[in-house]
């Protein structure tokens, strides 16, 4: 809802890599372009170099199209841009860290801005394994501070409009699910100390894809009313190694709902495109819900009911709302002003049973990550 007096948060941004460039970005939006009154001002960057952390912030000064909004706005005025983290999560006109670092880094990172009392957005996945998730959750509770994963595919409107059909009960009980995410990321052309190869940054396809393939999961399944929010049995999982870093290459596991009587089979791959018309499916009683790709932002769904007509419903992120961060960006920021410590929409409890899941599939995988305290 639009309102004269828009709640004003204060980001510092924890480095300059790619998504967190998308973030930024985002956080320069026109907040009337999704309705909110949210007003996010970037305080400052931390990068592992200043010049870096200047180049950042060139760039978005330099933003056109629908980020150019903010630097009008004045929401880069006063940003400081450091040449380390600790300096962002020590700048008292920081209100919340956002930490954009490889995965084998977030629990480090998030602990550190909560230590230093900012509330924090983190990027998916939320940790390495559920002990470190566990860490930040104690501490957060402890320190009264706000504490959320970054996974924006939960504030699209797409996915509550996805949730409506399901929870209405036009298709019928859920009886079968099936969600995949597979790029070809020409992995073979990269280097063995790219974050996608290199297990001491997390590699593999499990750690960093396996959020979107989860993500559905949780909301169509874990979320049904009738799965009373319990966490499915795991069932098995398997792995593919990729032989030049022994990292995962595809991971596959599957999931027992057994309060709604349904399988589900999720899946991740770095060395295939997956199928474009189906990235998730739910089969149900009375008819199917097919989304198409990609899992972590899809526009198009269609209901294929089993007596009658397919339909097809688009909900794109409109190209004035930007890459489409602002929405969780927005979250965070309703959450705090609220004086909320955690997001219903993406609660602290989900998180853990996603995490979970990764932490199993390694546990019982061959890869070399299957060691949990075998990282760098
Ligand atoms: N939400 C999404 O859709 C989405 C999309 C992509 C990635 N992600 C997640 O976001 C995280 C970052 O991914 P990304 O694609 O942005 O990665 P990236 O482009 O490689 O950026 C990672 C940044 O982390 C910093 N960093 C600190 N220590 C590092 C180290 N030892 N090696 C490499 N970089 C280091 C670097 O920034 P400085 O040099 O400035 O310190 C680097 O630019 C991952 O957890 C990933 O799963 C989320």
């Amino acid at each position: 809802m639009t309102s004269t007096s828009p709640f004003t948060l204060r980001w510092g941004i924890l480095s300059t890599g790619s998504i967190a460039t998308e973030f930024a970005m985002d956080l320069l939006v026109d907040p009337a372009t999704r309705n909110s009154d949210m007003r996010h001002v970037i305080a400052a960057v931390g990068s592992r170099s200043v010049e870096s952390a200047d180049r950042f912030v060139d760039k978005l000064k330099a933003s056109t199209g629908p980020w150019s909004w903010g630097v009008q706005q004045g929401l880069l005025t006063e940003t400081k841009a450091y040449g380390s983290y600790a300096e962002v999560c020590n700048d008292p006109n920081v209100d919340v860290v956002y930490v954009g670092t490889p995965v084998t880094l977030h629990h480090a990172d998030a602990k550190m801005a909560l230590l230093a009392g900012k509330h924090v957005l983190c990027e998916k996945c939320f940790t390495f394994d559920l002990a470190e998730l566990d860490d930040l959750i104690a501490i957060a509770r402890e320190k009264n501070l706000f504490l959320m994963e970054a996974v924006w595919t939960r504030f699209h409107p797409i996915a509550y409009k996805i949730q409506d059909v399901v929870f209405s009960g036009r298709l019928g009980k859920p009886k079968r699910f099936q969600a995949d995410f597979s790029i070809d990321f020409n992995v073979d052309a990269r280097p063995t100390s790219d974050r996608f190869l290199d297990p001491a940054l997390g590699g593999g396809s499990l750690l960093d894809m396996g959020p979107y393939p989860s993500v559905w999961a949780m909301l169509l399944l874990y979320q049904h009313p009738d799965n009373r929010s319990t966490a499915p049995k795991f069932v098995n999982s398997y792995q593919r190694i990729y032989r030049r870093t022994n990292v995962d290459e595809r991971s596959r596991w599957l999931l027992d709902f057994e309060n709604l009587e349904c399988e589900a089979q999720l899946m991740t791959d770095m060395t295939t495109h997956g199928l474009r018309e189906a990235t998730a499916v739910l089969q149900c009683q009375d008819g199917d819900l097919i989304i198409e790709f990609g899992p972590q932002k899809p526009s198009t769904f269609h209901i294929v009911p089993r007596n009658g007509e397919r339909e097809t419903y688009h909900y794109p992120i409109a190209a004035e709302q930007g890459h489409g961060l602002c929405f969780e960006a927005d979250e965070v920021a309703q959450c705090i002003r609220d004086g909320k410590t955690e997001s219903e929409r993406m609660p602290l409890s989900e998180s853990r049973v996603a995490q979970s899941w990764l932490d199993e599939v390694r546990r019982r995988g061959t890869t070399c990550m299957k060691d949990m305290k075998g990282k760098a």
